[in-house]
């Protein structure tokens, strides 16, 4: 069986080129993303897609997001919620600069009205948000700093509907998460995320690794009892 790198990233070319195709305000975003020298981790264009086909399986209108980076990912939820009366996406991102990347990628997307970015530290942006009562959301997704998932997780269990799902990207880290003596603070956070989750009565929690043109990670979906 070959299971070499090369067959993964040559399956997921075909999938993105078959499932996706070409995209001009996503392929904007993620040209706009490395011409600013902007880290290139957006999620691939099928897990993007695989996203879109989340929020929209549980009519979501309401979306927060913890990481931003360009707005790759975020173009891809806001489109699923974007025809909804009542469609907001909120997407919390530390850096100034991912920020305004973002802003005009998600504007050249024509999303504008749907998605509000909010610059800063996600752990102080998210007491805010549940001070402005800014909840409950359909979805969130976590995918900013991996040490602090847990917290982002604690967060999200306190502004998502029930019925709504809990998305957490990266959570393999090319395996490295089956290391209990790791000192990597992102290995660290994702194994407390995850053996707290599995413990925890509110959520139904799974998660599975994945292969592709991003490298071999994974994400776990959780939905609120
Ligand atoms: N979701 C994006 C990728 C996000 S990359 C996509 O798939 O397209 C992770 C992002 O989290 C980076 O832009 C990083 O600057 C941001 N980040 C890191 N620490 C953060 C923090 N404490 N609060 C908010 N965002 C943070
Ligand atoms: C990293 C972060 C991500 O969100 C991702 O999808 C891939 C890599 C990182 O910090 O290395
Ligand atoms: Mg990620």
């Amino acid at each position: 069986m070959d299971l070499s790198i090369d067959k993964f990233r040559a399956v997921d070319e075909f999938l993105c080129d078959t499932l996706v195709g070409r995209d001009a305000a996503l392929e904007h975003a993620l040209q706009t993303s490395a011409a600013a020298d902007l880290p290139a981790i957006a999620v691939a264009p099928n897990q993007g897609k695989l996203l879109h086909v989340f929020a929209k399986s549980i009519g979501a209108k309401r979306i927060l997001e913890i990481g931003t980076l360009g707005g790759y990912s975020t173009i891809w939820l806001a489109r699923a919620i974007a025809e909804q009366p009542g469609a907001k996406l909120i997407t919390l991102e530390y850096e100034p600069k991912h920020a305004e990347i973002a802003t005009k990628n998600i504007a050249n997307a024509g999303l504008s009205k749907v998605v509000e970015v909010i610059v800063g530290a996600a752990l102080d942006s998210l007491p805010k948000l549940i001070a402005q009562n800014a909840g409950p959301f359909d979805l969130v997704f976590i995918d900013a700093d991996k040490v602090n998932t847990p917290r982002y997780f604690e967060f999200a269990l306190k502004l998502t509907r029930r019925g709504g799902l809990i998305i957490v990207d990266n959570v393999v880290r090319s395996g490295n998460i089956v290391d209990q003596s790791s000192t990597d603070s992102g290995v660290k956070g994702t194994r407390e995320f995850l053996t707290a989750a599995a413990k925890n009565p509110a959520v139904t929690v799974t998660a599975v690794q994945t292969v592709g043109s991003k490298g071999y990670d994974g994400f776990a979906i959780a939905v609120v009892n």
